[in-house]
């Protein structure tokens, strides 16, 4: 024989050495949600290991992260207050501005990334501004949308990531940040969003479910691949400097297609049922925690170079314990 790949496996020195992708604490985003209140801190139900916290604990929550060497989080907001036109999602003292302005203040040093959408805020659950007939109004839920984004750069955030799925809404927060003088805040949008059942337990935990239909109207039908390719190609023309795939692990192979076909950072969102399943396995002893390193490396080695995470505390603690 002379061909023996055995021999690259041999021992973990040279596992180290060939080794192609490698998972860094840098690489991940952490998502927080933050309530109205006090002194709250809830783990959530359907989130096992993940809270809801009130914007006085946040500053306990970010030392934590940071003691872990975590440095990204993105926030999500769930408003006490609802309405027709999503209100709360774009006032200056909404809960995410003051949580923005809370961790901006005390840690200039964690890089503090903003959710647009409407679904938290709005009485209907639904992601944009409906018409008199129920059907979302596309072009009337950008003025919102755009509004949502530049209160949350006038708070303080150092990024903004629209996940609405409306078209044309990159260009429209884009121009809306500039003409308010917030040319370096980088857009992440959600380019392909598809619509998805692993979304259950972020709605329980962000209270955003639509009160009546779905969102296949805006969002992607998961049997789709070559949609992602226009979604992600549009979403460039209008700005959008991060790309994101969502969910991740169900859809490995259209991170891929938009790697080899996009030169521009991707994104993956490991959505809320993905971790759900995988944690709960791992809590009752039905797969060992190496399977979360295993899975987010599967994530990274499609082609996401960012990846959101709700398991990043413990990939932070894994990847100590490997050192
Ligand atoms: C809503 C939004 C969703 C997620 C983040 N923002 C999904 C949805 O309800 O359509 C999902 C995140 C997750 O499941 O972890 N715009
Ligand atoms: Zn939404």
């Amino acid at each position: 024989m002379i061909k023996r790949p055995r021999r690259l496996r041999g021992n973990e020195g040279i596992r180290k050495l060939v080794r192609e992708t490698k998972v860094n604490i840098e690489d991940l985003i952490y998502p927080l949600f933050i309530v109205e209140g006090e002194n709250i801190k809830k783990e959530i139900k359907s989130l096992p290991d993940c809270y809801h916290y009130s914007v006085d604990k946040l500053d306990e929550e970010i030392k934590e992260l940071k003691d872990l060497g975590i440095r990204y989080v993105i926030l999500f907001g769930v408003p006490t207050n609802k309405d027709e036109c999503g209100k709360e999602a774009y006032i200056e003292d909404g809960i995410v501005q003051k949580a923005v302005r809370e961790i901006k203040e005390n840690h200039k040093d964690i890089y503090v990334i903003t959710d647009i959408c409407m679904c938290q805020y709005t009485s209907h659950g639904h992601c944009g501004i409906l018409n008199e007939n129920g059907f979302i109004d596309n072009d009337e839920t950008l003025k919102y949308l755009g509004r949502i984004g530049v209160s949350h750069a006038k708070a303080g955030a150092d990024m903004v990531a629209p996940s609405d799925m409306m078209d044309g809404r990159v260009r429209y927060i884009r121009s809306e940040l500039d003409k308010n003088g917030f040319v370096d805040i980088p857009i992440m949008s959600y380019s392909v969003k598809y619509s998805s059942s692993y979304y259950g337990p972020f709605r329980d935990a962000a209270h955003s479910s639509p009160t009546f239909g779905d969102r296949r109207s805006y969002q992607m039908d998961p049997a789709n691949s070559d949609e992602a390719l226009i979604e992600a190609s549009l979403d460039i023309e209008e700005g959008a400097d991060i790309i994101m795939v969502k969910p991740a692990l169900a859809y490995l192979d259209i991170i891929r297609r938009l790697k080899d076909n996009f030169n521009i950072k991707i994104a993956a969102y490991n959505v809320s049922g993905e971790y759900a399943i995988l944690k709960n396995a791992i809590k009752n002893d039905i797969l060992g925690e190496d399977a979360i390193l295993e899975t987010i490396t599967s994530i990274k080695r499609a082609g996401a170079d960012i990846i959101i995470t709700y398991f990043a505390k413990d990939i932070a603690r894994l990847l100590k314990e490997e050192e």
